[in-house]
């Protein structure tokens, strides 16, 4: 069998942990390949609520193996209150998870680090989830990291107290004491023996091999889906670099996140909102600053599901979704909170950007750095209550040419169209 893979188009929060919830019935294994607690992915049926951080939206199928995967950092103490969490409703997470060896910790001086580097950036901060991501991901490329399998290993204590020794030094130089900041509200030597309780808590999941569990898996005929964190134009390389997070999350992350070869790869998912929103720093070309990103911020409840804060909110961006399509090779595409538009009179969308001048119908490297005005072009609102509709031939006629128009100018076709965030809330297209 091949792997599936589904990702972000845009800024991340897309929706895909609805859309892998809705999906996982069809899939033997759900994969995370990248990212790590940074991510928060928001899962809604039978009037309950979960948003998941570390582990595979998959886990409310009990039929379904979810795997950690090797490119994904793991804060043993966020994982745990996960697991916790959803043992507290019912769901026993422990019996069909699985953890890769060589995915990489989080510790508690890699947050520290975090905050450190984004305070000393001053304006030029990236809005960071201050989870730790970019000095884990950092001290992996060094040769620096401490793996899971590392946790049964004799010689772990060292390991870790000579990581955090060297992390402490660099503290130092930053004037930052570890003592005086509160992780989570947590101060710092209490969340740091919560996070060695994790660490024994983590020694009940199977920790194994996930690359040749995977392998043979797939030989075997099982089916799988991998499950992107973030989104394209947040990835490392592809993304409004230095306002991006550490990792590729791109298809090609699926490979070194997950070791499955090219040859593997099967369709390709990409989910994007029917608008577009960011969280944190950076360029954002369509942001709307006015009262009608307001009105999307509202209808759209757009709050970070990690830290809370607001999301920045703006319409469709074509030239960038087009990339992402690009960068990926999407084969399906999935629209979400379509339901958001419903009282928009006009719906509009960045087709081009305005550039020194200079039309252009791609991403420039300068877009990180200067000012993209974009050309919108203008359709029609449906003005109706999208949210009950189920069946793909009840939908409005504006809304059929929404989706005429981006199908058109993407050549993906849409696979589905969420109308509001529970589970049932979808007009499959087909
Ligand atoms: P993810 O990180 O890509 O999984 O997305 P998030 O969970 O961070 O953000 C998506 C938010 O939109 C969550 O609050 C979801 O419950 C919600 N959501 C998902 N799909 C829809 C939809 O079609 N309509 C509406 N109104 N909300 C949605
Ligand atoms: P999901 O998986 C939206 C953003 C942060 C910040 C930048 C770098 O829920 O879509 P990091 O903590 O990774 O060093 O932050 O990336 N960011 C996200 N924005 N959704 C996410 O994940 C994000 N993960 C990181 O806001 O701008
Ligand atoms: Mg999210």
């Amino acid at each position: 069998m091949k792997a599936d893979i589904l990702l972000g188009l845009q800024w991340g929060d897309e929706g895909k942990g609805k859309i892998v919830d809705v999906l996982t019935p069809r899939y033997d294994i759900i994969a995370r390949f990248q990212g790590g607690p940074n991510a928060g992915h928001t899962i809604i049926f039978d009037n309950k609520k979960f948003i998941l951080h570390t582990i595979p939206s998959g886990i409310f199928n009990e039929n379904t193996t979810n795997i950690v995967g090797n490119g994904v950092i793991i804060d043993p103490f966020i994982f745990n209150k996960e697991i916790e969490k959803l043992k507290a409703s019912g769901i026993n997470a422990v019996n069909n998870l699985l953890l890769s060896k060589k995915a990489h910790l989080i510790l508690p001086t890699h947050r520290l680090l975090d905050a450190a580097y984004e305070s000393a950036k001053g304006k030029a901060k990236i809005g960071s989830t201050l989870k730790g991501i970019g000095p884990t991901y950092t001290d992996k490329t060094a040769r620096n990291g401490i793996r899971i399998g590392n946790i049964l290993r004799d010689d772990f204590l060292q390991q870790y107290k000579s990581l955090k020794e060297k992390h402490l030094q660099i503290l130092k130089a930053y004037s930052f004491n570890a003592d005086d900041h509160d992780l989570d509200g947590i101060k710092f030597k209490e969340y740091e023996e919560k996070w060695f309780d994790a660490i024994e808590q983590l020694k009940i999941i199977q920790i194994i091999d996930s690359e040749y569990f995977i392998n043979q898996s797939l030989n075997a005929g099982k089916s799988l889906l991998a499950e992107g964190a973030q989104g394209t134009m947040l990835d490392v390389d592809f993304g409004t670099y230095p306002y991006v997070t550490s990792s590729n999350t791109v298809t090609a992350g699926v490979c070194t996140g997950l070791g499955i070869s090219p040859h593997r790869v099967g369709d390709v998912l990409g989910i994007f909102k029917a608008y577009c929103t960011r969280v944190g720093s950076g360029p954002f070309p369509t942001e709307l600053l006015n009262d009608q990103g307001q009105k999307l911020r509202d209808e759209g409840h757009e709050y970070g599901s990690t830290t809370g804060r607001p999301r920045r909110c703006g319409w469709l961006d074509l030239v960038a979704l087009k990339y992402s399509i690009m960068i990926n090779g999407v084969t399906k595409l999935y629209m979400m909170k379509a339901d958001v538009l419903n009282e928009f009179d006009t719906i509009s969308v960045g087709t081009k950007y305005l550039h020194q001048g200079r039309e252009l119908d791609y991403v420039p490297f300068e877009a990180s750095y200067e000012q993209l005005i974009p050309e919108l072009t203008h359709l029609r609102g449906w003005k109706t209550n999208i949210n009950e509709i189920r069946n793909h031939s009840d939908i409005p006629e504006a809304l059929a040419n929404y989706v005429k128009f981006i199908e058109e100018q993407t050549h993906v076709p849409l696979d589905m169209i969420s109308v509001g965030p529970d589970r049932n809330q979808i007009i499959p297209m087909h």
